[in-house]
């Protein structure tokens, strides 16, 4: 007989398990996620993990399909993959029923996604994530909107401004300063927005190296340079800055400013891998180097929708990975303590009254109140003590005594004070 192999407690490489307290945080996330987005009337969607490959064939990027999409081919011989993005998915939704749909679009999402990468801080194969996108609106506003979203979300989880920061870049802008400004052919130029997108991953001299053996050009390459240091468009060569697609970034960058977010500047390196986005593109990232990823992603993709064969729906959204949040809420301590959803821990005194037990939390749950009742035969303290270590906030013991008087004495662990009360004063004791 070929031997068992020994089945493993972990779970799928670069997967998470959600036990009560992980997903407590995850749950936080979340809520503060649809509070922010349906505060700014965005309607919630969702969709199928499996999609047709060639979705994301069209728009996704080299990186994505030949990296990092989990693909099968499924019984029926077509090439499915396990969604890596929403973009690719919602840009079909409002393709399909365009028709049917009044624009403008305001939509958001938690998918969870899943993308064949090197597990590491900030980085997993699977992960939940937050989109946010708007579809019919073409002006700055929209982009002004993006966002303010994504301010307002970090000041909820109670960031303060000089603790992460919103880069700002255009992909008109890059077309511009690349192919019209430094005359690189189309290919060079596709290497340039790879190599800045990597800039921050490589050491100053790689980066160097590598922009002068694209180029082929010292010049070239050291405006290139002082470019990719720059930390406002001010600091741009005046030919640069001249451009509209500058001016037009920059004013977006004082709007931005006047509209309270005082952390957002110009960053080259926000160049984003995906192939669909065509304006305004940004980035969050933590101030804070351990975590180096971003927060944040997201940009204006004014040609997705059109790529099903139907009329042009400019598109504008940004992802936000549960992942990385989480880091940064690790990092300032940011996290709310955890509480379990279970307010009050009935423990009978022994077998004989569990059936006054059971009657007391039936009528508790009707009236509001999430109620567990310990089912066991063990020592009654040792009752009261699971409920503490689990730290439901009461917890109340059920005996001779109580079902006679209808009297109960209900404990609250946090103070360890204990109240006399009827079943009909216990949920305004809890509730208190
Ligand atoms: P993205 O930059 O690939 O954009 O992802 C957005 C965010 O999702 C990242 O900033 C990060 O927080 C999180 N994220 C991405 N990959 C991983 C991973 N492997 N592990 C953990 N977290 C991750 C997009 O996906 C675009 N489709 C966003 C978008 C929506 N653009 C327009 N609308």
């Amino acid at each position: 007989m070929p031997e068992k192999k020994q089945l493993s407690l972990e779970p799928y490489k670069g997967t998470r398990d959600f036990y009560p307290r992980g997903q407590f945080a995850q749950d936080y996330i979340f809520g503060v996620w649809k509070k922010i987005a349906e505060g700014y009337g965005y309607l919630r969607y969702d969709a199928s993990i499996l999609e047709e490959t060639d979705l994301y064939r069209a728009k996704s990027g080299e990186e994505i399909i030949n990296e990092q999409t989990y693909s099968f081919i499924d019984r029926g011989g077509r090439d499915v993959t396990i969604r890596p993005e929403m973009t690719p998915t919602v840009a079909r939704m409002v393709a399909q029923k365009r028709k049917e749909l009044t624009f403008p679009i305001r939509w958001y999402s938690i998918p969870n996604l899943f993308r064949y990468e090197r597990p590491q801080r900030g980085r997993l194969r699977e992960h939940w994530q937050l989109n946010v996108d708007m579809f019919g609106v073409e002006s700055l506003e929209a982009d002004l909107e993006m966002v303010n979203i994504a301010g307002d979300i970090m000041k909820v989880f109670g960031a303060k401004d000089e603790q992460y920061e919103i880069r700002v870049n255009s992909r008109r802008f890059l077309n511009f300063l690349l192919n019209d400004f430094f005359q690189l052919t189309p290919e060079q130029a596709h290497k340039v927005s790879k190599l800045f997108d990597r800039m921050h991953k490589i050491s100053g001299g790689e980066f160097q190296s590598q922009l002068l053996e694209i180029t082929g050009d010292k010049d070239r390459s050291e405006t290139l340079i002082s470019i990719s240091r720059a930390r406002s468009l001010e600091e741009l060569p005046e030919a640069v800055k001249a451009h509209e697609s500058a001016a037009e970034l920059m004013a977006f960058i004082n709007k931005l400013k006047n509209q309270g977010l005082s952390n957002v500047r110009f960053e080259i390196s926000v160049v984003r891998g995906f192939d669909y986005y065509t304006g305004m593109v940004f980035e969050v990232f933590d101030a804070n180097p351990v975590n180096p990823r971003a927060i944040f992603g997201g940009g204006r993709y004014d040609d997705l929708v059109g790529i099903f064969g139907v009329e042009r729906v400019p598109g504008i959204g940004f992802g936000m990975g549960d992942v990385v949040i989480k880091d940064f809420l690790e990092t300032y301590q940011l996290l709310p303590e955890y509480k379990p959803s279970v307010d009050l821990y009935i423990a009978p005194f022994d077998a004989l009254y569990i059936d006054a037990a059971n009657e007391l939390a039936k009528y508790l749950r009707v009236q509001g109140l999430n109620v567990a009742m310990d089912l066991t035969d063990r020592q009654v303290s040792k009752k009261v003590k699971a409920a503490d270590k689990e730290q439901i906030p009461f917890v109340v013991v059920i005996g001779e005594q109580e079902v006679t008087s209808g009297k109960f004495k209900v404990k609250n662990f946090k103070d360890s004070k204990e109240f006399e009360v009827s079943k009909e004063e216990i949920v305004g004791l809890i509730r208190k």
